[in-house]
């Protein structure tokens, strides 16, 4: 089929990538020129695993285009699938600004019937919003449907998400649209779930909603093992042996960062509130969160009450390992506490670094090396466990004044930390000293 797909952030290029690798042309629209000719050129704006192999591959094979124009984007599309952002407003709430120009857009340039498919993640309404937004302006008359198909692909692991997902959700007012954007996807082999509009919009953020709950709780759990003497990794595992827990998403650490955790747990409290209905586990969930990104200070503060002049390395900036993605980050707290506590930031990340340059405070130095980073340091903070970072040489560490670590993303085995003699403290684990 001809497609054109709106927004060529993640969401949006994975999709106009992954569907062209399936065979469908695709023409990927986007405002942003320069970015544009980058992806004409085969080269992916953002740190994607296997998503340049891909884009060369089928822009070569003439599937996949790229524009800033809608009208020649929009010309023969059959199919067009909204993926831009939906950015998080000063109240938590989803800001549709440019959910609903692309509205506003397709109503302007299509010149023929067609479907418009919704893949940012969106409040309950707005597919039906986005309906009346291009009834309301269309100039040319032409039949549409809008179709609510959310996302579920992970950073860092989007291509594998895209043909490995666990369900594709299609939510539809007629099953003719239905059918047909099941059909589209087809060839990625991935169940379909059919429901309607609404029930698809809520999918997505319970989904999330509930992603984020596991990692809050077993932070919380985390917190309370430190206390008792516990073991928070063996914890999660004997919990996950049962099905109905299920053993991802118990990965105790500094919470949960990203672009879409944080913005869609809070939207989900605001869809709430909007209905008058108070979602008080959504709330503790995200101030457990709040409070856990902070943790790994406390652990340092416990162990040296003043760091004010010392020199502390940050091993992994980003917000997870596998992508150069910073919002909503732990190194973003983590950094600018250790500044206003007058501590010497010296920062490596195997990726993220141009990103954090952007983020971070101005005061943090960066390292071209683990090694580096660790060099004469006071004490070394872990907040992502990229595998270059899980994978050091521990002999590093003695390149320390003294050797102190707080892990918080539990990358190494306890027993191998007091073999080389490391004081280790990590996420609900018993430390090392
Ligand atoms: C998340 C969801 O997993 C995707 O299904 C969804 O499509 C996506 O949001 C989205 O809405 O677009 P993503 O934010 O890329 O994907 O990353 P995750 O792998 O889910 O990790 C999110 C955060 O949770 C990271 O900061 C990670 O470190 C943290 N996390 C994850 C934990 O602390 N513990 C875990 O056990 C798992």
């Amino acid at each position: 089929m001809n497609i054109a797909v709106v927004g060529t952030g993640y969401v949006g290029l994975v999709t106009g990538v992954t569907l062209s690798d399936i065979g469908h042309n695709v023409t990927c629209i986007d405002i942003d020129k320069e970015k544009v000719e980058i992806m004409k050129k085969g080269t992916s704006p953002l740190y994607e695993p296997g998503l340049s192999e891909l884009m060369n591959k089928n822009i070569k094979q003439s599937r996949l285009f790229f524009t800033t124009n809608h009208a020649e984007g929009f010309a023969n599309a059959e199919v067009i699938y909204i993926a831009v952002g939906t950015p998080e407003n000063e109240d938590g709430s989803a800001n549709l600004a440019y959910v609903e120009q692309v509205a506003k857009d397709i109503a302007q340039y299509v010149v023929q019937d067609l479907i418009v498919v919704t893949k940012s993640t969106v409040p309950v309404g707005t597919n039906h919003k986005i309906k009346t937004i291009i009834t309301e302006n269309l100039v040319n008359n032409i039949k549409f449907e809008v179709v609510s198909n959310p996302e579920f692909l992970k950073e860092g692991s989007a291509i594998k998400d895209s043909f490995e997902g666990d369900r594709i959700v299609i939510g539809a007012d007629s099953s003719e649209a239905s059918a047909i954007i099941e059909k589209i996807n087809q060839p990625f082999g991935v169940p379909v779930f059919r429901t309607d509009v609404r029930s698809a919009e809520m999918i997505k953020y319970a989904s999330n909603a509930f992603l984020a709950t596991k990692i809050s709780f077993i932070n919380e759990i985390s917190n309370i093992c430190d206390r008792v003497e516990a073991n928070v990794e063996d914890v999660a595992k004997g919990m996950g042996m049962d099905k109905r827990i299920g053993p991802d998403f118990l990965k105790a650490g500094l919470g949960y960062g990203g672009s879409c955790f944080p913005k869609d747990t809070k939207a989900l409290i605001q869809i709430a509130g909007n209905v008058h209905y108070d979602f008080q586990l959504l709330k503790g969930v995200v101030n457990v969160n709040r409070k856990q990104q902070r943790m790994i200070i406390e652990k340092l503060l416990e162990r040296m009450p003043d760091i004010k002049g010392k020199r502390i390395a940050v091993l992994g900036l980003s917000f997870k390992p596998n992508t150069d993605d910073m919002r909503e980050a732990a190194s973003i707290v983590v950094t600018n506490s250790l500044i206003d506590r007058g501590a010497e930031v010296i920062a490596y990340d195997p990726i993220a670094m141009n990103n954090a340059k952007k983020i971070l405070a101005p005061e943090v130095e960066y390292s071209t090396s683990v090694k580096g980073a660790i060099n004469e340091s006071d004490a070394v903070l872990i907040l992502t466990e990229w595998d270059e970072i899980k994978d050091i040489d521990l002999n590093f560490f003695s390149e320390m004044k003294y050797p102190l670590v707080v892990d918080g993303r539990n990358c190494f085995d306890l027993e191998t930390m007091r073999e080389h003699h490391i004081e280790y403290h990590s996420v609900g684990r018993p430390s090392i000293s």
